[in-house]
Protein backbone atom coordinates (compact mmCIF):
# COMPACT_ATOMS: atom_id res chain seq x y z
CA UNK A 1 0.00 0.00 0.00
CA UNK A 2 2.74 2.43 1.01
CA UNK A 3 4.78 1.34 -2.00
CA UNK A 4 1.82 1.89 -4.33
CA UNK A 5 1.30 5.38 -3.00
CA UNK A 6 4.96 6.17 -3.45
CA UNK A 7 4.85 4.97 -7.04
CA UNK A 8 1.96 7.34 -7.76
CA UNK A 9 3.90 10.27 -6.43
CA UNK A 10 6.98 9.36 -8.38
CA UNK A 11 5.21 8.55 -11.65
CA UNK A 12 2.47 11.13 -12.13
CA UNK A 13 1.91 14.82 -11.49
CA UNK A 14 0.72 15.41 -7.95
CA UNK A 15 -3.00 16.08 -7.75
CA UNK A 16 -4.17 18.94 -5.58
CA UNK A 17 -6.02 17.66 -2.49
CA UNK A 18 -9.13 19.53 -3.55
CA UNK A 19 -9.77 17.26 -6.58
CA UNK A 20 -10.27 13.59 -7.41
CA UNK A 21 -9.40 11.95 -10.70
CA UNK A 22 -12.40 10.56 -12.60
CA UNK A 23 -12.92 8.63 -15.85
CA UNK A 24 -14.97 9.73 -18.83
CA UNK A 25 -17.83 7.27 -19.36
CA UNK A 26 -19.48 8.91 -22.37
CA UNK A 27 -19.25 11.94 -24.64
CA UNK A 28 -22.03 13.28 -26.84
CA UNK A 29 -21.60 16.14 -29.31
CA UNK A 30 -24.97 17.86 -29.77
CA UNK A 31 -23.79 20.54 -32.20
CA UNK A 32 -20.44 21.93 -33.32
CA UNK A 33 -20.54 24.08 -30.20
CA UNK A 34 -22.23 21.98 -27.51
CA UNK A 35 -21.38 18.64 -25.92
CA UNK A 36 -22.12 16.58 -22.83
CA UNK A 37 -19.78 14.43 -20.77
CA UNK A 38 -20.60 11.65 -18.36
CA UNK A 39 -17.93 10.90 -15.79
CA UNK A 40 -17.54 8.54 -12.85
CA UNK A 41 -18.80 9.78 -9.49
CA UNK A 42 -16.74 9.14 -6.38
CA UNK A 43 -18.71 7.68 -3.47
CA UNK A 44 -17.73 10.66 -1.34
CA UNK A 45 -19.14 13.20 -3.85
CA UNK A 46 -22.46 14.45 -2.45
CA UNK A 47 -24.39 17.35 -3.97
CA UNK A 48 -27.85 18.84 -4.15
CA UNK A 49 -29.49 18.90 -7.60
CA UNK A 50 -28.72 22.27 -9.23
CA UNK A 51 -25.25 22.71 -7.71
CA UNK A 52 -21.92 23.06 -9.54
CA UNK A 53 -18.38 21.77 -9.01
CA UNK A 54 -14.96 22.36 -10.52
CA UNK A 55 -14.15 20.17 -13.53
CA UNK A 56 -11.02 20.11 -15.64
CA UNK A 57 -7.81 18.54 -16.84
CA UNK A 58 -4.14 18.45 -16.06
CA UNK A 59 -2.51 20.79 -18.58
CA UNK A 60 1.27 20.84 -18.73
CA UNK A 61 1.45 19.32 -15.28
CA UNK A 62 -0.98 21.79 -13.71
CA UNK A 63 -4.70 21.50 -12.95
CA UNK A 64 -6.93 23.64 -15.19
CA UNK A 65 -10.42 23.75 -13.71
CA UNK A 66 -13.67 25.61 -14.40
CA UNK A 67 -17.03 25.65 -12.64
CA UNK A 68 -19.63 23.33 -14.17
CA UNK A 69 -23.16 22.60 -13.04
CA UNK A 70 -23.97 18.95 -12.59
CA UNK A 71 -26.61 18.18 -15.22
CA UNK A 72 -27.48 14.84 -13.65
CA UNK A 73 -29.67 14.50 -10.56
CA UNK A 74 -28.16 13.96 -7.14
CA UNK A 75 -29.29 10.29 -7.00
CA UNK A 76 -27.51 9.30 -10.23
CA UNK A 77 -24.43 7.01 -10.11
CA UNK A 78 -22.56 9.04 -12.75
CA UNK A 79 -22.13 12.79 -13.26
CA UNK A 80 -23.24 14.60 -16.42
CA UNK A 81 -21.89 17.97 -17.55
CA UNK A 82 -23.08 20.19 -20.44
CA UNK A 83 -20.48 22.40 -22.06
CA UNK A 84 -19.95 24.81 -24.87
CA UNK A 85 -16.78 24.67 -26.96
CA UNK A 86 -14.98 27.98 -26.85
CA UNK A 87 -12.49 27.81 -29.76
CA UNK A 88 -9.72 29.56 -27.82
CA UNK A 89 -11.01 28.65 -24.36
CA UNK A 90 -8.11 27.29 -22.29
CA UNK A 91 -10.21 24.42 -20.95
CA UNK A 92 -13.04 23.77 -23.42
CA UNK A 93 -10.74 23.78 -26.45
CA UNK A 94 -9.15 20.70 -24.81
CA UNK A 95 -12.15 19.25 -23.00
CA UNK A 96 -14.13 18.90 -26.24
CA UNK A 97 -11.59 16.32 -27.46
CA UNK A 98 -11.78 13.92 -24.51
CA UNK A 99 -12.95 10.39 -25.22
CA UNK A 100 -14.23 7.46 -23.16
CA UNK A 101 -11.64 6.31 -20.63
CA UNK A 102 -9.82 9.66 -20.43
CA UNK A 103 -9.14 11.00 -16.95
CA UNK A 104 -10.63 14.28 -15.70
CA UNK A 105 -10.28 16.24 -12.49
CA UNK A 106 -13.32 16.85 -10.31
CA UNK A 107 -13.43 19.25 -7.37
CA UNK A 108 -14.48 17.67 -4.09
CA UNK A 109 -16.76 20.51 -2.98
CA UNK A 110 -19.99 21.14 -4.89
CA UNK A 111 -21.84 24.36 -4.14
CA UNK A 112 -24.41 26.74 -5.62
CA UNK A 113 -27.61 28.71 -5.17
CA UNK A 114 -29.89 27.00 -7.72
CA UNK A 115 -31.12 24.61 -5.07
CA UNK A 116 -34.61 23.94 -3.79
CA UNK A 117 -33.52 24.84 -0.26
CA UNK A 118 -32.76 28.44 -1.30
CA UNK A 119 -36.45 29.03 -2.08
CA UNK A 120 -39.34 29.43 0.34
CA UNK A 121 -42.27 27.04 -0.22
CA UNK A 122 -44.39 27.78 -3.31
CA UNK A 123 -46.84 26.22 -5.72
CA UNK A 124 -45.28 26.75 -9.16
CA UNK A 125 -41.57 26.72 -9.99
CA UNK A 126 -40.22 28.58 -13.03
CA UNK A 127 -36.81 27.43 -14.31
CA UNK A 128 -35.61 30.09 -16.77
CA UNK A 129 -32.50 29.01 -18.69
CA UNK A 130 -30.53 30.15 -21.73
CA UNK A 131 -27.73 28.30 -23.51
CA UNK A 132 -25.77 26.01 -21.17
CA UNK A 133 -27.90 27.44 -18.35
CA UNK A 134 -30.02 24.37 -19.04
CA UNK A 135 -27.52 22.20 -17.13
CA UNK A 136 -28.64 22.73 -13.51
CA UNK A 137 -32.26 22.42 -14.63
CA UNK A 138 -31.54 19.09 -16.35
CA UNK A 139 -30.60 17.98 -12.85
CA UNK A 140 -33.57 19.52 -11.04
CA UNK A 141 -36.23 18.20 -13.43
CA UNK A 142 -35.09 14.64 -12.63
CA UNK A 143 -35.12 15.11 -8.87
CA UNK A 144 -38.26 13.75 -7.18
CA UNK A 145 -38.02 16.47 -4.54
CA UNK A 146 -38.76 19.11 -7.19
CA UNK A 147 -42.17 17.53 -7.74
CA UNK A 148 -42.76 16.91 -4.03
CA UNK A 149 -42.31 20.65 -3.40
CA UNK A 150 -44.20 22.05 -6.40
CA UNK A 151 -47.53 21.35 -8.07
CA UNK A 152 -46.24 22.73 -11.38
CA UNK A 153 -42.82 23.21 -12.91
CA UNK A 154 -42.30 25.45 -15.96
CA UNK A 155 -38.96 24.98 -17.69
CA UNK A 156 -38.03 27.57 -20.30
CA UNK A 157 -34.95 27.20 -22.46
CA UNK A 158 -33.91 29.83 -24.99
CA UNK A 159 -31.05 29.46 -27.44
CA UNK A 160 -29.91 31.23 -30.57
CA UNK A 161 -30.63 28.28 -32.85
CA UNK A 162 -33.07 25.38 -32.76
CA UNK A 163 -30.27 22.76 -32.78
CA UNK A 164 -28.91 24.26 -29.54
CA UNK A 165 -32.15 23.22 -27.83
CA UNK A 166 -31.51 19.53 -28.60
CA UNK A 167 -29.96 18.48 -25.32
CA UNK A 168 -32.67 20.08 -23.19
CA UNK A 169 -35.43 18.71 -25.41
CA UNK A 170 -34.03 15.19 -25.19
CA UNK A 171 -33.86 15.43 -21.38
CA UNK A 172 -37.50 16.47 -21.27
CA UNK A 173 -38.52 13.77 -23.77
CA UNK A 174 -36.86 11.10 -21.63
CA UNK A 175 -38.63 12.15 -18.40
CA UNK A 176 -41.51 9.72 -18.92
CA UNK A 177 -39.04 6.81 -18.83
CA UNK A 178 -37.16 8.10 -15.81
CA UNK A 179 -37.00 5.50 -13.00
CA UNK A 180 -37.78 8.03 -10.25
CA UNK A 181 -39.84 10.83 -11.77
CA UNK A 182 -41.33 9.02 -14.80
CA UNK A 183 -44.78 8.83 -13.20
CA UNK A 184 -45.00 12.37 -11.90
CA UNK A 185 -42.85 14.65 -14.06
CA UNK A 186 -44.81 14.47 -17.34
CA UNK A 187 -48.00 15.66 -15.61
CA UNK A 188 -46.31 18.48 -13.68
CA UNK A 189 -43.67 19.80 -16.05
CA UNK A 190 -44.33 22.26 -18.87
CA UNK A 191 -41.43 22.75 -21.27
CA UNK A 192 -41.27 26.03 -23.19
CA UNK A 193 -38.42 26.34 -25.67
CA UNK A 194 -37.66 29.37 -27.80
CA UNK A 195 -35.07 30.29 -30.40
CA UNK A 196 -33.90 33.84 -31.01
CA UNK A 197 -32.14 33.63 -34.35
CA UNK A 198 -34.21 31.10 -36.24
CA UNK A 199 -37.88 30.40 -36.85
CA UNK A 200 -39.36 28.11 -34.21
CA UNK A 201 -42.70 27.45 -32.47
CA UNK A 202 -41.73 30.10 -29.91
CA UNK A 203 -39.39 32.85 -30.90
CA UNK A 204 -37.62 35.51 -28.86
CA UNK A 205 -35.61 36.20 -25.73
CA UNK A 206 -37.15 35.04 -22.47
CA UNK A 207 -37.03 38.64 -21.23
CA UNK A 208 -39.13 39.82 -24.19
CA UNK A 209 -41.51 36.89 -23.80
CA UNK A 210 -42.03 37.78 -20.15
CA UNK A 211 -42.23 41.52 -20.73
CA UNK A 212 -44.76 41.22 -23.55
CA UNK A 213 -46.85 38.72 -21.59
CA UNK A 214 -46.45 36.24 -24.43
CA UNK A 215 -44.94 33.54 -22.20
CA UNK A 216 -47.93 33.71 -19.88
CA UNK A 217 -50.58 33.79 -22.61
CA UNK A 218 -48.88 30.81 -24.29
CA UNK A 219 -48.92 28.96 -20.95
CA UNK A 220 -52.51 30.01 -20.26
CA UNK A 221 -51.70 31.77 -16.99
CA UNK A 222 -52.18 35.34 -15.83
CA UNK A 223 -48.54 36.19 -15.10
CA UNK A 224 -46.03 35.92 -12.29
CA UNK A 225 -47.47 35.73 -8.78
CA UNK A 226 -44.72 36.19 -6.22
CA UNK A 227 -46.98 34.82 -3.48
CA UNK A 228 -47.01 31.33 -4.96
CA UNK A 229 -44.48 31.26 -7.83
CA UNK A 230 -40.77 30.64 -7.33
CA UNK A 231 -38.12 31.38 -9.95
CA UNK A 232 -34.65 30.07 -10.78
CA UNK A 233 -32.60 31.87 -13.46
CA UNK A 234 -29.49 30.55 -15.21
CA UNK A 235 -27.83 32.15 -18.24
CA UNK A 236 -25.25 34.71 -19.30
CA UNK A 237 -24.42 37.70 -17.12
CA UNK A 238 -26.52 39.94 -19.37
CA UNK A 239 -29.45 37.52 -19.38
CA UNK A 240 -29.40 37.30 -15.59
CA UNK A 241 -29.25 41.07 -15.18
CA UNK A 242 -32.26 41.63 -17.45
CA UNK A 243 -34.32 38.68 -16.20
CA UNK A 244 -33.61 39.59 -12.60
CA UNK A 245 -34.88 43.11 -13.19
CA UNK A 246 -38.16 41.71 -14.51
CA UNK A 247 -38.74 39.28 -11.64
CA UNK A 248 -37.76 41.89 -9.05
CA UNK A 249 -40.26 44.30 -10.63
CA UNK A 250 -42.86 41.53 -10.24
CA UNK A 251 -42.17 41.46 -6.47
CA UNK A 252 -39.76 38.52 -6.14
CA UNK A 253 -36.94 38.65 -3.60
CA UNK A 254 -33.56 37.01 -3.97
CA UNK A 255 -32.91 33.94 -1.85
CA UNK A 256 -29.79 32.11 -0.74
CA UNK A 257 -28.91 28.97 1.16
CA UNK A 258 -28.82 30.94 4.41
CA UNK A 259 -31.88 33.09 3.67
CA UNK A 260 -34.37 31.42 1.33
CA UNK A 261 -36.34 33.80 -0.90
CA UNK A 262 -38.66 33.73 -3.87
CA UNK A 263 -36.03 33.66 -6.64
CA UNK A 264 -32.41 32.63 -7.15
CA UNK A 265 -29.97 32.95 -10.05
CA UNK A 266 -26.60 31.73 -11.19
CA UNK A 267 -24.34 32.42 -14.15
CA UNK A 268 -24.16 29.65 -16.75
CA UNK A 269 -20.53 28.65 -16.58
CA UNK A 270 -18.29 28.43 -19.62
CA UNK A 271 -14.64 28.75 -20.37
P1 LIG B 1 -29.93 36.59 -28.73
O1 LIG B 1 -29.77 35.62 -29.86
O2 LIG B 1 -30.96 37.62 -28.97
O3 LIG B 1 -28.60 37.19 -28.29
P2 LIG B 1 -25.73 33.15 -25.59
O4 LIG B 1 -25.41 31.94 -26.43
O5 LIG B 1 -25.17 34.43 -26.09
O6 LIG B 1 -25.53 32.93 -24.12
O7 LIG B 1 -27.30 33.32 -25.76
C1 LIG B 1 -28.19 32.30 -25.41
C2 LIG B 1 -29.58 32.86 -25.55
O8 LIG B 1 -29.75 33.91 -24.59
C3 LIG B 1 -29.81 33.48 -26.91
O9 LIG B 1 -31.09 33.08 -27.36
C4 LIG B 1 -29.72 34.97 -26.65
O10 LIG B 1 -30.52 35.75 -27.48
C5 LIG B 1 -30.27 35.05 -25.23
N1 LIG B 1 -29.82 36.27 -24.56
C6 LIG B 1 -28.65 36.92 -24.70
N2 LIG B 1 -28.61 38.01 -23.93
C7 LIG B 1 -29.79 38.09 -23.29
C8 LIG B 1 -30.36 39.01 -22.37
N3 LIG B 1 -29.70 40.09 -21.95
N4 LIG B 1 -31.60 38.75 -21.91
C9 LIG B 1 -32.29 37.67 -22.34
N5 LIG B 1 -31.81 36.78 -23.21
C10 LIG B 1 -30.58 36.97 -23.69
Amino acid sequence: MEAARLMEVVEGPVLPKSVTEESVLAVHHWTDELFTLRVTRPASFRFRSGEFAMLGLMVEGRPLLRAYSMASPSWDDGLDFFSIKVPDGPLTSRLQHVTVGDRLLLGRKPTGTLVLDALTPGRRLFLLGTGTGMAPFASLIRDPETYERYDEVVLTHTCRNVADLGYGASMVDALGDDPLVGEIAPSKLTYYASATREDFIHRGRITDLIDSGRLFSDLGIAGFDSATDRVMICGSVAMIKDTRALVEAAGFEEGSNAHPGTFVFEKAFAG
